[in-house]
């Protein structure tokens, strides 16, 4: 910008250069029209996706909507149909190897070595990438600190637990220190210690810089670290946004649950009347009430049964899930 021009400042300046610098850089991974059929099973059917630098992008689906597909593509892992890739700016190419050493991969079936330990394992990846010896030496010893196996660097895998075998997939993955990592179901199987931990250490990778692909069928996780998220079905995108994008894309509002001794059939419909009710379930004793996005949810719902002098007992109330999404858009359950 030059010193005569009038433009914003403070805040709205950062933002506005944050901005123009992403958009100098462009997307990190760019996939457009992306076909990839196995036979006659279309597993990836005209599939676009687009993730900015920074992110912690989400790809959330039920098994089998074509995530791991997906991955196997922009990395050139599989051959497709149809389609572009676009990593860094760059075409994606089996042989872009310079492009491939920015990335990391840890896949969702735990790839390692039994006959090398631990510490040989992690050292044989990071080696694709670092050819230094002492410089691998480092980075082979950061990413067993990041991932907390210090106290295993002699084991081999068939040693580990489930939760440890994963971390040690992870270190694997990573070592090399990408700019873009895909993490495919990383915490299928493991205990909710290690989930706990691999959830934090792919934060703190992207705190650091690198922009991270997760994928998963569990939604609390996606919910809960990704930036953005894509839903997938039948290898297509079916929504893309924030976690509350995707929530307000749908009007779906909370679940009430109320604790009633008895509700009779006059109350029940007067409440299935209600503006921003869509269904109304009792089961003694708990009265559920399903509603639309709305802020007078909840005392509506109360006012209604205060008028009927139906006394309520515990009370709670959910906000809505992307399975609600999910159901909304497709018919069906995110895990059937
Ligand atoms: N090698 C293969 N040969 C034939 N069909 C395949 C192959 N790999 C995957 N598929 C099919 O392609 C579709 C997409 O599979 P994919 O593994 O990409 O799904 P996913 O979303 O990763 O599922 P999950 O959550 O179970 O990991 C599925 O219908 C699957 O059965
Ligand atoms: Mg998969």
């Amino acid at each position: 910008m030059d010193e005569y021009s009038a433009g914003p400042t403070g805040p709205a300046r950062a933002a506005g250069e944050a901005q123009a610098a992403r958009a100098a850089v462009g997307p990190v991974v760019a996939v457009d029209n992306l076909v990839k059929r196995y036979g006659d099973l279309v597993a990836l059917d005209h599939f676009n996706l687009t993730i900015e630098p920074g992110e912690i992008f989400g790809l959330l689906g039920p098994n089998g909507s074509g995530k791991t597909t997906a991955i196997n593509c922009i990395l050139q892992l599989l051959t497709y149909d149809k389609g572009t890739i676009r990593l860094f700016g760059e075409p994606m190419a089996p042989t872009r190897y310079d492009l491939k050493r920015r990335i990391g991969v840890v896949p969702q079936n735990v790839a390692l070595f039994e006959e090398l330990t631990v510490r040989e394992n992690i050292d044989f990846f990071c080696a694709l990438y670092v050819s230094d010896r002492r410089e691998r030496a480092r980075l082979v010893d950061e990413a067993i600190a990041f991932v907390g196996l210090q106290d295993y660097v002699k084991f081999r895998p068939r040693k580990l637990s489930g939760g440890l075998l994963r971390r040690l997939n992870i270190a694997c993955g990573i070592a090399h220190k990408p700019q873009l990592a895909f993490f495919d179901e990383p915490t299928v199987a493991v205990d909710p210690q290690s989930r706990n931990a691999i959830l934090e250490g792919i934060r703190a990778m992207n705190e650091r810089g690198c922009t991270v692909v997760y994928t998963s069928h569990y939604m609390e996780e996606v919910e809960e670290i990704c930036s953005r998220i894509m839903i997938m079905d039948k290898g297509r995108s079916v929504a893309v946004g924030t976690n509350a994008e995707l929530k307000a894309m749908v009007g779906v509002g909370e679940r009430i649950f109320i604790e009633v001794a008895a509700l009779d059939e006059g109350t029940r419909a007067r409440l299935a009347t209600l503006p921003h009710v869509r269904h109304v379930a009792y089961n003694e004793p708990e009265l559920t009430v399903h509603c639309e996005q709305g802020a007078h949810n909840v005392s509506d719902v109360m006012g209604v049964l205060a008028a009927a002098g139906i006394t309520c007992g515990r009370m709670y109330a959910e906000p809505p899930t992307l399975n609600d999404v999910f159901l909304e858009i497709t018919g069906k359950e995110l895990r059937d």
